[in-house]
Formats: structure tokens, sequence, C-alpha cells
């Protein structure tokens, strides 16, 4: 099974977690997910998580010791830990890294706001054996906090686990996945259903011919023609 823990200055915005098929999962025993608030790590009154950044500039940074706290009390008895971290700064998020997201036995994602996490728990964190670290951005777009991304890839990465879909047919031939050919990656072709005709719009004659070789053929081309359309644009 496995477990994904959040680590956040908001939990009750991960809430969502609950609902639809993450809901379902978790009920079902497949995944587990776990939310914490960073500041139970806090010891003095405040509660404080920042400080203001070494070396000047705008903004918060979020302090290593409290982060170092967090991570290691989530982390206890773990001997195969993802550490995701959550920036804008990171590598980007794809359909690979899903892939390889959804054979990992527990991913900790650290939601960092303000001008972000300071450097060393990362770098700490990888010198750590039963620790890989992923510095990861969900697009080219500055969030208000990583609390959205880790939802984003809680989403695409749950899904991929055997036993989360109702009907696992339905990866196959999805937008992005690999499963003929690892050299592409190609998006769905265009799905209807019925009526045969809505507001002056009919359904691709093909699709209604009954004719399974010519109607794989025909999706095969729309695929390759709008995934063509999305590289030139
Ligand atoms: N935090 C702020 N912006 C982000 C992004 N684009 N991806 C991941 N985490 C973020």
């Amino acid at each position: 099974m496995l477990r994904f823990d959040l680590i956040s200055i908001f939990p009750e915005y991960l809430a969502p977690l609950k609902l639809s098929l993450l809901g379902k999962a978790q009920e079902k025993g497949v995944i587990s997910i776990n939310v914490h608030d960073l500041r139970d790590q806090t010891t003095d009154a405040h509660h404080s998580v920042d400080d203001t950044p070494y070396g000047g500039g705008a903004g918060m940074v979020m302090s290593a010791v409290v982060w170092g706290d967090a991570i290691d009390q989530v982390s206890k008895n773990s001997s195969n830990v993802d550490l995701v971290i959550l920036t804008p700064a990171g590598k980007k998020f794809d359909q690979r890294m899903a892939e390889q997201f959804s054979k990992s036995q527990q991913i900790i994602f650290a939601c960092g706001r303000y001008e972000g996490i300071d450097a060393r728990v990362g770098k700490y964190y990888r010198q750590q054996k039963n620790f890989r670290v992923h510095e990861v951005s969900i697009g080219d777009y500055v969030l208000g906090g990583g609390e959205v991304a880790a939802m984003v890839i809680i989403e695409a990465t749950a899904r991929l686990i055997p036993g989360v879909l109702g009907n696992p047919e339905s990866l196959k031939e999805e937008s992005h996945s690999l499963a003929t050919d690892s050299s592409e990656s190609l998006v769905e072709y265009p799905n209807y259903t019925k009526p045969a005709s809505w507001r002056g719009l009919d359904v691709p004659e093909i699709l209604l011919s009954g004719n399974h070789g010519e109607i794989a053929k025909w999706r095969r081309a729309e695929s390759e023609r709008r995934t063509q359309e999305l590289e030139t644009e």
C-alpha cells in the first residue's frame, strides 16, 4: 500500500483529498493519505515557521529546524521514503514521474509557502540512505504554496496504482500513456457518446460503422494529428 504524507501549515487546504476516487481508494485500503500540521513541530510561543533570509531580500524563508523535525516525525520507522519538495524551481512533473511515484512505498510532500524552505533541508535528506529527494514543480508559474501542487501529483499518481481505478482498461489509451511504444507520448483521440447528432454536429461516421480495425486506425491518426497540433501551437 502506498502511503502519502503531506506536511503543510494549512492542513484544511488539503481536505479535497478525502473525496471521489482518492476517498474511495483510502476506504478500500489501496492507499493512505495523512495530513500533518507543520506548526505541531514548533516549540516557541508564536509557533513560527519562518524567518528573514540570510543575505537579505524580500519575503521569508521556512525554517530548516521546523521542517527537519516534521519530516523526522513523519518518517520515523520508514526504510524507504520519497521526499517531494514542491517548488517552482523543481523538475517539471509529468506522466513519467507519476508512473515512477506510483511504485513508491511512502511519499512525503513538503508543502512550502513564502520564499520556500531553507535549502539545507533537501541537502540533508539527500544524505540519508533511506531517502530519495525530489524537488518538483507542476508547471512554469508560481503558486501561493505547494499544497495544490501536491494534490495534482497525488491525483495523477494514485490512479496508476492497481485497484484504484474501477476499470483499469481506461489507463491503456489515455493521453500521455506509454502502453505500446515507450518512444512516444500522444494525447488521446476525441471521444463521443449519444446522441449521434447534436446541435447540427454529427459523430464521425467511422465510429458508427462497427469496423474495429478502421476505428482503431482513425483513432490513431486523430491522436497523431492532435499531438502535432499542440506541438506547432
Ligand atoms: N510552489 C509554488 N509554485 C509551485 C509550482 N509551480 N510547482 C510546485 N510547487 C510550487
